[in-house]
């Protein structure tokens, strides 16, 4: 018999963007310098980098936004370089297309759209006591263009960035300073688009733990990698019970990079491990959840080299007063693992089970509805899929038309699981936000040539084009599949 795939009725469909990949305008409306504006372009494989200069003068590059602390020197300082290109500054124009986008968007039956507001552009270095309102004028227009189609808004307030300022001057999140900065910019946020807003992520993959040091965008380790993100656990619960206050409302969640982890055996060992490899993600998750932390925590430091984080007896009540009240998450792939792998990780070993898409990730959609029910088993809490997606190689003839059948295959698949998880394993799941409706910048490769979007965007990796958008044939699909509320999955 034919399973039925139609979703509740407020059932949220919509995109998700992030600002430094999609939104431009970088030196426009009085924004400040973000920590992702020094990051070049790259591929899979040349890494990304970020141009830098020592206090010798002597140029330096660290490779990809995911450097470790480590790898770059102190007295290292972001420089802009004629010779590159920075795909952030002008990521596909949004900043100059949002009516466009909109329009385009709610054409295809959006009633949610998430995007991320850039935070140098409210408080370009995150310093000053008064916002920058041509910044806050720029959302506000976004958000009243949406009103337009019924279209509403899930607010981003951080995705992985932070005003350079913050990470060069306090090291980022290591420092308490920026907890303080983020609830200031949280609450300037609210009071200007609450009456607009009931959906909120606090953070982006919170568990990739970013936004430190000389380039804004590295990773540390060890017990400054936990201090940060304890810190960032902090701000977030301020800003929900703050938020909770402002805008009675309001529904906080905070995003969590959760594609799927398998153990690559059954071998008691391997299953151990992927259980202890797991809880990397649940600490995040559990945390911010549950509002307390977790009793494996000090087995995670210790295998991180340290054995106490020293937690004020105040934060534990923050944390238990500002628990979230969904949980969001991406899912791009599964991943498996083996006793000895890291524990935190993407990749591991292969799987033989699946097919890869040209970057090398495998396709999972059962592992979607897996994760859907793994995470609402424990926390107790609706769930929203905030990023789904597939980066593909499109071919545009020369109307700029694309035939994306293989976007169409994959977003069918991993819809149907989902409806299956919503329908038959009764997981409440508020929503789902496609990663990316609009072609943008790809965050790890800075490539543009790596498309997810419905929507074609004539531009290549040297941001050469006419940013011209045209829908491609998923495009009516998502359409169909929208208009019929998932009945034509
Ligand atoms: C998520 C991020 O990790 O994956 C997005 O939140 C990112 O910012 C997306 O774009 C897809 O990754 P990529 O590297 O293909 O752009």
């Amino acid at each position: 018999s034919k399973k039925v795939k139609s979703l509740p009725k407020d059932f949220l469909w919509g995109g998700a963007t992030a600002d430094f990949q999609y939104e431009g305008g970088f030196n426009e409306g009085g924004r400040g310098i973000l920590s992702h504006d020094y990051e070049t372009d790259g591929s899979q494989a040349h890494p990304r980098h970020h141009t830098m200069r020592l206090s010798d003068g002597q140029l330096i590059n660290p490779k990809s936004s995911f450097i470790l602390a480590e790898d770059i020197p102190d007295d290292a300082k972001p420089v802009f370089l004629d010779d590159q290109y920075y795909p952030s500054h002008q990521a596909v124009d949004f900043y100059h297309h949002y009516k466009e986008d909109i329009k385009l968007m709610a054409g295809m039956g959006f009633n949610v759209f998430r995007f991320s507001v850039c935070w140098s552009r409210i408080f370009p270095t995150g310093e000053e006591t008064e916002p920058n309102m041509a910044g806050l004028k720029f959302y506000d227009d976004v958000i009243n263009e949406m009103a337009k189609y019924n279209m509403e808004p899930l607010i981003t307030i951080c995705h992985d960035e932070m005003p350079m300022n913050l990470a060069i001057k306090y090291n980022g999140w290591t420092s308490r300073y920026v907890i303080d900065a983020y609830v200031k910019y949280a609450q300037t946020l609210f009071d200007y688009f609450g009456d607009r807003c009931r959906y909120w992520l606090t953070f982006n993959e919170i568990n990739a733990v970013r936004g430190f040091g000389p380039t804004g965008v590295r990773q540390a380790t060890g017990h400054d990698r936990y201090l940060a993100a304890h810190n960032m656990f902090v701000a977030s619960a301020k800003a929900v019970s703050l938020g909770h206050k402002m805008i009675p409302e309001s529904q906080f969640g905070a995003m969590y990079a959760m594609s799927e982890l398998y153990p690559a055996t059954c071998k008691p060992e391997d299953m151990f491990h992927h259980m202890q490899a797991r809880r990397e993600n649940w600490y995040f998750i559990d945390i911010m959840g549950r509002g307390y932390y977790p009793s494996y925590a000090e087995e995670i430091w210790q295998h991180h080299g340290f054995n106490k984080l020293e937690i004020a007896p105040e934060d534990l009540a923050t944390l238990n007063a500002g628990q979230l009240d969904y949980i969001a998450f991406s899912y791009y792939r599964s991943n498996t693992t083996k006793d000895g792998d890291e524990w935190f990780n993407v990749g591991g070993s292969a799987n033989p089970y699946l097919d890869e898409t040209p970057w090398g990730w495998p396709v999972d959609p059962l592992g979607l509805r897996y994760c859907m029910n793994e995470i609402y088993d424990r926390i107790q809490k609706p769930i929203f899929i905030v990023e789904n997606g597939m980066g593909a190689i499109d071919q545009a003839d020369d109307q700029d038309y694309v035939e994306d059948d293989y976007r169409i295959d994959y977003l069918q698949q991993h819809l149907s699981a989902m409806a299956d998880a919503i329908n038959i394993d009764h997981v409440p799941c508020l929503g789902y936000t496609m990663w990316a409706p609009i072609d943008l910048v790809s965050l790890s490769t800075g490539e543009m040539k790596k498309r997810y979007g419905f929507v074609y965007v004539d531009m290549d990796d040297q941001g050469q084009g006419s940013l011209k958008r045209t829908p491609k044939k998923s495009y009516q699909w998502m359409k169909q599949v929208i208009a019929t509320n998932g009945a034509t999955l």
